[in-house]
């Protein structure tokens, strides 16, 4: 390929200005070739290159590659939409350095790596997947001949570094939107520690680079972080800002949201609005409501159009949100308006061009994790004051914005969020460290390092779970779940499900629970949803609930899938995801030898279920809960009282049930459940349910006659 590239030669790095005239010159003169393709550039080309060289990063081309030349490591910070992400990588391709390896730009959201790949696809005049690229989990879209810039989520990179230890594939790593601290990008950082002394100048395999990116950041606190790496800093071009404050608390924000986005609707001037929500069923409900009270309004006010942004939209329809407003309704009018009703994507990761008004309730969706209770969930909760001060600097992007949020919050905010290290589960981390070489996780130069009690569990539960000896040393088991690209307890689940003879339907449980909710349930119709669903229902398991359905889908002929999921209220994109998903892990599960089998054994659907709980139960003691005589159920050890969630098909009310997923919302619900039982777990997992560590409980006495009638029985 290198043949066809008409590659600018680097040689003495003070060249650059030089070079990126020379660039621009030959692009004026409008007879260059692109240099990927060898052909003429598109007409689009141009006209999008001239977006790009009024973005304020693009000044700053010679300095940050001159920079990069002198160091290892540099640290770049500038307002969102300035152009770091779609710009910065591409100065490294004018400079070449795709030829000393690929670079990979990692991204802390799937929806933003795969929106900048399609973007910057296109500001080259290249195919996506070709020579610009992503990879997110379970979806790759690169070539790995061809592709010399990749966008990458931030676990995913952190995958890749298990079976590339020193990254010889890449020239340089940018770590963007590192402000966000995520788990992904925090583990990065400490790896990327420990990596770079290995791959300096003149070192054996290359230097690699490293780019740290992000819109703000706690620009001392990374620097001291990374040996005083320079510091380069994008000055924004941001206009003023009004606020306006709600008068009092509202105690609906969606409502309030609703409310203010028609107002600004009905009495403010051309501009289009910015809404955050925490998640996809509020974003939905609200862009409803606001689509009925525009349409109330009638046809004298200009034309508004709304879309809603969240990570498990189709990605077609997350591309909506570029879509320019729309036009007056009659020549010379006012134009029409767009709303974008976002999750905290929009916060920095995404820039839409246009927004004039941001509408913040001051609220995201933030996971917790309590390691006494072992309970990680998300919880809606107020933003900190540099992700408020953010979404402000939405509004003035382009020209003067309003902002329109509830003022109680300005004054009790926390400064900065906590860094998700802080506030997560670790064992997949743990288990990911550990295959890396990383045994003393302790001493690991983590940032922020985690609680030791967060690591203690980690290990813990690993070692539960087979995956590490009682000394920490991963075992074959755990090498062989850090192969696969789940959780530590579905990976155990793939594993096991082989010895139950029901790898094949563990499988489809599996990728069914690794995508979006297949099950719909819009309002209107929920009783027709849920009739549609009772088709599939086993009284006893959602789990093989979810593989009824993925069955029946399979079954069905290719060209009636579509209007079956659409008479059985089934999210086609959903499931056919889902079927991606469980072929790649079928895949993996041949590569380590692990037997595809099926407990259909007459080929009619009737699967052997009791195997199929058996299986669940193997992997997922962990998560158990058992009733109590007044009818509640606790967690099993950690006696946390919760509720079966209204979605599961469970309704009689089992002794044990094993659960997927524990969410904190007003209540404490348990989502995807199964029943099991007393037997089955004191069988499979023995270690766990051992009498002597176990507290005392109401469970602990059912476990107790447990032991007694198996012995009996063994007997
Ligand atoms: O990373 P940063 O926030 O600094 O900016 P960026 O994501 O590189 O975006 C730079 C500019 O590119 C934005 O301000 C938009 O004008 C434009 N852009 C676009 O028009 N469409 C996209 N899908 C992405 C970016
Ligand atoms: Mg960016």
């Amino acid at each position: 390929m290198s043949s066809r590239k008409q590659k600018i030669d680097l040689g003495d790095s003070s060249n650059y200005e030089e070079q990126g005239r020379a660039v621009r010159q030959r692009l004026d003169e409008g007879d260059a070739l692109n240099r990927w393709t060898g052909k003429p550039f598109s007409s689009r080309y141009y006209s999008i290159l001239e977006a790009r060289t009024k973005l304020p990063v693009y000044q700053f081309k010679d300095q940050v590659l001159k920079s990069l030349e002198d160091n290892q490591i540099i640290v770049v910070e500038g307002e969102t939409g300035s152009g770091k992400t779609t710009q910065i990588p591409q100065f490294f391709l004018d400079a070449g350095f795709e030829e000393r390896g690929v670079i990979a730009c990692t991204q802390p959201r799937r929806v933003a790596a795969t929106s900048i790949a399609a973007r910057v696809a296109e500001e080259m005049d290249v195919n996506l997947g070709e020579e610009v690229g992503y990879t997110i989990r379970f979806e790759d879209v690169s070539d790995p001949n061809k592709t010399v810039l990749k966008f990458v989520t931030d676990g995913m990179l952190l995958r890749e570094a298990m079976s590339d230890p020193l990254l010889l594939r890449y020239s340089v790593i940018i770590l963007d939107e590192a402000h966000e601290r995520t788990l992904a990008t925090d583990v990065l950082m400490g790896l990327l520690q420990e990596l770079l002394p290995k791959r300096t100048k003149g070192s054996k395999h290359g230097e690699l680079k490293l780019v740290v990116m992000s819109a703000t950041l706690d620009a001392k606190k990374f620097r001291d972080y990374f040996h005083g790496a320079p510091l380069l800093k994008v000055p924004g071009r941001t206009h003023p800002v009004e606020v306006f404050y709600t008068a009092e608390p509202e105690p609906n924000y969606l409502e309030a949201a609703v409310r203010t986005t028609i107002h600004i609707h009905q009495c403010e001037g051309p501009g289009d609005i910015l809404v955050f929500l925490t998640g996809e069923q509020e974003i939905e409900q609200a862009c409803e409501e606001i689509r009925e009270k525009a349409l109330a309004l009638g046809q004298d006010l200009p034309e508004l159009v709304v879309y809603p942004l969240y990570s498990s939209l189709p990605p077609q329809q997350q591309r909506q949100i570029f879509k320019p407003a729309p036009g007056p309704r009659i020549p010379g009018g006012p134009p029409g308006r767009k709303v974008v009703v976002s999750t905290n994507i929009a916060e920095t990761s995404l820039t839409i061009d246009g927004i004039v008004y941001v509408v913040d309730p001051g609220f995201s969706k933030q996971k917790v994790y309590n390691p006494r209770v072992r309970v990680e969930s998300l919880l809606v909760s107020p933003i900190s004051r540099a992700s408020a001060r953010q979404r402000s600097g939405r509004a003035g992007r382009t020209r003067p914005g309003k902002l329109y949020t509830e003022k109680s919050f300005h004054n009790d905010l926390q400064e900065t969020s906590y860094p998700e290290i802080l506030r997560s589960q670790m064992s997949n981390v743990v288990l990911t460290l550990l295959k890396l070489g990383i045994e003393d996780l302790v001493h690991f130069d983590f940032m922020d390092p985690p609680a030791p009690e967060t690591l203690m569990r980690a290990l813990e539960e690993l070692n539960y779970l087979g995956a590490i000896d009682d000394d920490g040393q991963l075992t074959e088991v755990g090498y062989q779940m850090s192969e696969l690209p789940l959780d530590p307890q579905l990976s155990k689940l793939l594993l096991i499900s082989p010895d139950y003879g029901c790898s094949s339907e563990i499988l489809s449980i599996v990728a069914c629970m690794s995508v979006p909710q297949i099950f719909m349930r819009p309002r209107e119709s929920a009783k027709a949803a849920d009739a549609a669903k009772a088709q599939f229902t086993h009284p006893d398991s959602d789990h093989i609930t979810l593989l009824n359905a993925y069955a029946e889908y399979e079954a069905c002929p290719d060209s009636e899938k579509k209007k079956w999921c659409w008479d059985n209220f089934i999210n086609d994109r959903s499931i056919l995801s889902a079927g991606n998903v469980r072929k790649q892990l079928m895949g993996l599960m041949k590569k380590l030898d692990l037997p595809i089998v099926t407990s259909d054994r007459k080929g009619d659907g009737s699967f052997a279920y009791t195997d199929i709980r058996r299986a669940l139960t193997s992997a997922m003691f962990m998560q158990v809960a058992f009733r109590q005589q007044s009818g509640v159920y606790l967690t099993v050890k950690d006696n946390q009282k919760v509720y079966i969630h209204p979605s599961s098909v469970i309704i009689s009310r089992p002794d044990w049930v094993l659960y997927e997923e524990f969410a904190l919302t007003t209540q404490n619900y348990i989502r995807t459940v199964t029943v099991t039982n007393v037997d089955w777990l004191v069988e499979a997992a023995p270690h766990y349910y051992d009498l002597e560590n176990f507290p005392e409980c109401q469970a602990k006495a059912e476990l107790e006659r447990a032991y007694s009638r198996l012995k009996f029985s063994k007997k």
